[in-house]
């Protein structure tokens, strides 16, 4: 990108993001310096990496000093370190919109900051030849979020939109998918049509880059592959016609029915995957259900209820606004397998879901009766894809 230094930094200490995703391979807090008459760096970083990021920043500047901090976003991730650079660059305005303002209040103390430039949905700000636009993007991920568009580099500053887990030095070349779809459908999730309206928003510009605030800066292919993606998981469409089966087992039984579902499913060439609750990654479990088009959840009956495991599964599902799939069935209990009408029932709030009329339910350990019930359901899912 002309005349934009990256400033930003890898964070490889940390274990969970936002306290509850697991990133193997860290993450990428970006920040960009813009350089032209004026100097505007887009968001700091996450309050670790004050000092590395300043220095960067000092670095990138030479002997020159910044005008502007723009705050796209005011999650801790990216705005834990305004304070210090307003120390350290006392002359510099902080750009952000009114509730922007608010939030720097509340996390910095009344009146902070005291140099701001207040900005609406729309507003330009130029820098010279650069004549950045911003976007207001309510709810990706954050009521206050905007996106800044430089129409000189046709770059589009898209905040938490298009963002990635993992550090830059640990991913390079990696494929973008794969955590993008797990960032997606974990943390912006929920505001798929808040997310849609945004980016239809932005579509206005001709954008060449887009910059996020994690992950790699996309550009040519990737850009394009990049915008296709998000047109389906905004819209909440799967991506794969096939069937996703999640299941919990305390003995074994549960995931044996599970296991044999795959193989009905296989037979009757359906695309399969099938993933152990109890033993992988929530978050690369929510992925995978908006992923396919169709889900099985197996659980057992647990405390007259639904087994914790897939409890949770679904909680994380419906917090997301599942939509727009097929969900079937399989549940199992030694004297009272109850558990499959509740799991229906906490789908409920969920819009253009359809069920299964095949249930499976499962006494204790597979018995002809249920076999054939998946069998059946297997047969249901099939005509249904
Ligand atoms: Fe990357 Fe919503 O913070």
């Amino acid at each position: 990108m002309k005349d934009v230094k990256y400033v930003g930094v890898d964070d490889l200490q940390i274990d969970l993001f936002e306290g509850q995703f697991i990133v193997p391979d860290g993450i990428a807090y970006n920040s960009y310096l813009i350089e032209d008459e004026k100097i505007a760096v887009v968001d700091s970083v996450d309050g670790h990496f004050c000092d590395e990021w300043l220095k960067k920043v000092e670095k990138a500047l030479g002997e020159k000093s910044p005008d502007y901090i723009i705050v796209q976003h005011m999650e801790p991730d990216h705005s834990a370190c305004v304070e210090a650079f307003c120390k350290k660059y006392p002359k510099a305005q902080v750009v952000g919109n009114q509730k922007t303002f608010v939030m720097l209040g509340e996390y910095f103390g009344e009146g902070f900051p005291k140099n701001r430039l207040v900005v609406k949905d729309g507003e330009k700000l130029s820098l010279g030849k650069h004549e950045l636009t911003f976007i207001s993007a309510p709810m990706v991920h954050w009521p206050e979020v905007m996106f800044t568009y430089d129409d000189y580099i046709k770059t589009l500053f898209s905040a938490d939109a298009f963002g990635k887990f993992g550090a830059l030095s640990k991913t390079e070349g990696e494929e973008w998918a794969c955590e993008a779809r797990r960032y997606y459908f974990g943390i912006v999730g929920k505001y798929g049509v808040q997310a849609k309206a945004a980016i239809a928003k932005a579509a206005a510009y001709e954008i060449k880059t887009i910059a996020p605030l994690h992950g790699v800066v996309l550009e040519g292919e990737a850009l394009k592959e990049s915008l296709a993606y998000y047109a389906k998981w905004t819209a909440y469409e799967p991506e794969k016609k096939g069937v996703f089966i999640a299941y919990s087992s305390v003995y074994g039984h549960t995931a044996t029915a599970a296991k044999l579902l795959k193989e009905e499913l296989e037979k009757r060439g359906v695309k399969c995957e099938i993933e152990d609750l109890l033993r992988s990654d929530w978050a690369e479990n929510v992925e995978t259900a908006f992923e396919y088009s169709h889900l099985v959840i197996a659980a057992t009956t647990y405390n007259a209820g639904v087994f914790p495991a897939a409890k949770h599964f679904i909680d994380a599902l419906v917090e997301r606004g599942y939509r727009n799939r097929t969900i079937g069935f399989i549940e199992n209990g030694t004297w009272a397998p109850v558990c499959a009408e509740q799991m229906q029932t906490a789908f409920e709030t969920c819009k253009d879901l359809t069920f299964a009329e095949n249930i499976v339910k499962i006494r204790s350990a597979l018995s002809d009766e249920s076999r054939a019930q998946i069998s059946a359901l297997a047969d249901e899912l099939k005509e249904t894809l």
